[in-house]
């Protein structure tokens, strides 16, 4: 059991890094978000980590679009390190993270993905299972690995599809359970008490 030291990197509203926040305040899990970093200058994720007094910065990630590398991740990587981060956690990044991050944080990467992976990988994936005409969609925690949403799986919560949803009203569904998982997840990482085998994670 130890005291995780959270570094989050976020491109939106940040409501997941909110969850998180709460859980720790609650004292539903035992850590500390150390820094909070954006791609996306205004992102809203940025304000709520000020307003809850935590250092946060501004990723130019410049000039790549869809991932993190070059000079942006080292820096990155390097600010990770300096505020004493042991474990990443992607909330809503919406860029792929290259081998050199994971390699700087073995096992720490942790992203969350709103669908029931393997299922509906990439984006907006809460209507692609709506368009497919699935039952139940949900949300996936996983560690990261060098592949797109589908390294080991921490935890799943599934919600149901309902006839009337539009791609917003499931989304917002599968949010709440985003915001149970995320923090949950991360518990069993500062638990210790799992293990890998293969590419799956036993518990207890
Ligand atoms: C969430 O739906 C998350 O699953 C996805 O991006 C969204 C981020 O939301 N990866 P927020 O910024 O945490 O509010």
């Amino acid at each position: 059991m130890s005291k995780l030291n959270l570094g989050v990197l976020g491109s939106g509203a940040g409501s997941n890094m909110q969850s998180i926040v709460d859980a720790i305040a609650a004292g539903e899990l035992d850590a500390e978000v150390k820094l909070v970093l954006a791609d996306v200058a205004d992102a809203k994720i940025l304000e709520r980590a000020k307003r809850h007094g935590i250092p946060c910065a501004y990723l130019d990630c410049a000039p790549w679009k869809t991932k993190l590398e070059g000079p942006a991740e080292d820096r990155c990587i390097e600010m990770l390190k300096e505020a004493g981060v042991d474990t990443v956690v992607l909330a809503g990044f919406m860029r792929i993270v290259k081998p050199k991050l994971l390699a700087a944080f073995p096992n720490r990467v942790v992203n969350i993905h709103p669908a029931l992976l393997p299922a509906f990988p990439g984006v907006h994936s809460w209507k692609q299972a709506l368009d497919y005409g699935c039952k139940v969609a949900g949300v996936t925690v996983h560690l990261v690995d060098a592949g797109t949403d589908s390294g080991p799986i921490l935890v799943q919560k599934a919600v149901p599809v309902m006839e009337d949803d539009t791609p917003e009203s499931l989304h917002a569904r599968i949010q709440v359970q985003e915001h149970v998982a995320y923090p949950e997840a991360l518990g069993i990482i500062g638990s210790g008490k799992y293990r890998l085998e293969g590419r799956r994670v036993v518990i207890g």
